[in-house]
């Protein structure tokens, strides 16, 4: 039983991920191929809780994708209540959930249930991936691989043609992170240095 569900999560990721089962199995990230550290155009602009908030309150299209990283700083739940308050001040609220966010098959959707966050807002990529370019804010809440456009952009990429959520799109993207560091797969993300991003650093919950 351990066996066969086992692969058949391996099975669920590598197609998530667009790789060949033995690839992964075999290989791995960062690992092989592509450098781990590129240097961007652009540079990297913080923004402070206040000013994100700001932000939110002149929004009314409002995308969150979630991340390993909301796993780790526990803050499914701090993200229930913000959700909750633009919810209700009439704002347009949604989930956008890849297939390998965190660390296993389901990751995101089971801590935003716990949290109690409303189902039918909450969306797989597929569903949600063209509505970016609607959208007039992106909270990317400890996410990086998933949201990392250089898996489209740059055939040399260790995550080369892994589908990604194309929060670049939107109007303006925030990304909750601690620091400029890499996620799982090890490679840099472009997204920090763009235009319309800003980094909201520390930890997620906070
Ligand atoms: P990652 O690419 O791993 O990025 C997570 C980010 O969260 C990190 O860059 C980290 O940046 C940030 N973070 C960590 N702790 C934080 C905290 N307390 N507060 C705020 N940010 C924090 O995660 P992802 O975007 O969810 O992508 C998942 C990755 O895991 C993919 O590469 C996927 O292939 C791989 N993977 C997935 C699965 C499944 S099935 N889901 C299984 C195995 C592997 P800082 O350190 O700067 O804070």
């Amino acid at each position: 039983l351990v066996g066969s569900s086992g692969a058949i999560l391996s099975y669920i990721m590598c197609r998530a991920m667009n790789r060949k089962f033995l690839a992964v199995i075999a290989g791995g990230f960062g690992t092989s191929g592509g450098s781990a550290s590129k240097s961007y155009d652009g540079e990297v602009l913080a923004i402070t809780a206040s000013n994100t908030s700001q932000a939110l309150q002149q929004s009314q299209n409002v995308i969150i994708v979630p991340g390993y990283g909301m796993a780790v700083a526990q803050a499914q739940g701090v993200v229930n209540e913000i959700t909750k308050k633009l919810r209700g001040a009439g704002k347009n609220v949604r989930f956008a959930i890849h297939p390998v966010a965190g660390r296993m098959p389901g990751h995101m959707n089971g801590l935003l249930a716990e949290a109690r966050v409303p189902y039918d807002i909450v969306l797989e990529m597929d569903e949600i991936n063209d509505d970016f370019v609607e959208t007039d804010i992106v909270l990317v809440i400890g996410a990086n691989d998933i949201v990392n456009p250089s898996a489209l952009t740059e055939p040399d990429s260790p995550i080369a043609g892994m589908p990604v959520l194309e929060v670049w799109k939107s109007k303006t993207v925030v990304v909750l992170k601690r620091s400029m560091a890499s996620g799982y797969a090890g490679v840099d993300n472009p997204l920090f240095f763009e235009e319309n991003t800003r980094m909201l650093f520390g930890d997620a919950k906070e």
